[in-house]
Formats: C-alpha cells, structure tokens, sequence
C-alpha cells in the first residue's frame, strides 16, 4: 500500500519524507490557501518545491469546473513536472476531462468521490486514481470503509488499473482497515501518520530496556 500525504506544507512533507515511508502528495485548493500562497505563478512555485521534495505523485488540483478550463490549467499543471498528478474533481467536466488528458497520457486523480458509481464513471474515463472521501462519508453517519470495499470488488472485477486513493483519513485505524480491504493508496494528514506509530506499550518497553540497560551498566 502507497502512503501519501496529504498537506501543501513544505515542512510536514520534508518531515513525512524523512521517516522513509512516503510515495506521494496530495493538496486541494484549501490546503494551499492554507499555506497562504497567492496568486498562479507562486501556486506553480510552490507545486515545484513540493515535486523537489518527494520521488513522484504529486496531486494539484485545477480550480476550473468547465471542460476547456480544465484542461487548460492541466496541462499548466503537468509542465511543472513529470510527477504532477492532475486533479480534477468528479462533476461531468471533470470526466470528460479526464478522458482527454489519459489519452494525452497525463496522470489523473479524480477527486470529490462519495459513491461507486462516480468511481466507476472515473476509473472508465481512464483516472489513474481515484479519491474517495472516507472521513467525510463517516461525518455524516454512514460508512466510508463500505464505499473502499465496493471499489476493491468493482475494480478487480473488471481489471481497472485505476487505483483506489483513500482520502479524508482521520484516525490510524482507517490506514488498517483501508489496508484490509485493499485500497492501493492512503492519503494522511502527518499528524495521522505519527498517531500510527504509537503504541504505548513500545513506549514502556524501550522505558524498560533502556533502564535495564543502565543498571547493568553499573
Ligand atoms: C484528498 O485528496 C483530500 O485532500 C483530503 O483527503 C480531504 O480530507 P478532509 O476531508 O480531511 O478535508
């Protein structure tokens, strides 16, 4: 399984790299503004620093809703750098879209995804990702893992190459249930990412070696 993070801060993606673990980014128009860069020509920058910082997979996401927009600012997005992945959301624009630049060759990640259906509709049009909203779906009292399960059956049915991008994790056990199931990519938060390496028996474990360690020292 791939692990991603997903933030625009060049800090937390330096630090997520670092540990040794990470395949890619994601960010979304609100985690840029987030970050405070204004204005295209330093968005694009800051899209650069993050494809200097990690191997490959690099989400940016086009803030147009109509086909020609779109595809314009896609292909702005994917000359910054080979390990631009494209992303568009899920609205008919967006597929269409979506077939285009497969066609063309460009890496696509269709995101905004809540149902099988609009999986299906991306995975057909040739997105090499596809990003299901999992937290988001829980928020509202129903069963993100449900909608991960789905997509691993409907895409091995039909030898999709899409791959299945669990997004909107919010807790370490949504990495091992998506793990479970078999969903190919998990985007996390860096701070979901250090809640996973915690348990606290390793914490009173290497309390106690280090102890023992010391006293036999002595
Ligand atoms: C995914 O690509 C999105 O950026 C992200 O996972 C959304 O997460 P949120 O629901 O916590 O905003």
């Amino acid at each position: 399984m791939k692990f991603f993070v997903d933030t625009a801060k060049l800090e937390e993606i330096k630090k997520a790299e670092a540990y040794g673990i990470l395949d890619g980014v994601t960010t979304n128009p609100s985690l840029m503004a987030k970050v405070g860069i204004k204005g295209r020509p330093n968005i694009l920058k800051h899209y650069k620093a993050i494809c200097d910082i990690v191997g490959d997979n690099v989400s940016a996401e086009v803030i147009s809703t109509d086909y020609k927009g779109i595809m314009k600012e896609a292909h702005e997005l994917a000359e910054i750098d080979t390990k631009i992945v494209v992303k568009v959301p899920m609205i008919p624009e967006g597929v269409k879209a979506i077939k285009t630049l497969s066609d063309e060759g460009i890496r696509t990640n269709c995101t905004l995804v809540f149902s099988a259906g609009q999986a299906l509709l991306a995975a057909k049009a040739g997105a090499s990702y596809v990003s299901p909203f999992i937290g988001r779906i829980d928020d509202i009292s129903s069963d993100g893992m449900k909608l991960i399960r789905e997509l691993v059956v409907i895409f091995e049915n039909y030898d999709f190459e899409t791959e299945i991008l669990a997004a909107s994790i919010r807790h370490p056990m949504h990495i091992v249930d998506c793990a479970l199931v078999g969903a190919d990519v998990v985007t996390c938060p860096l701070s979901v990412i250090e809640q996973a390496f915690n348990h606290p028996l390793t914490d009173i474990g290497l309390r106690n070696f280090l102890a023992d360690h010391e006293a036999g020292q002595k």
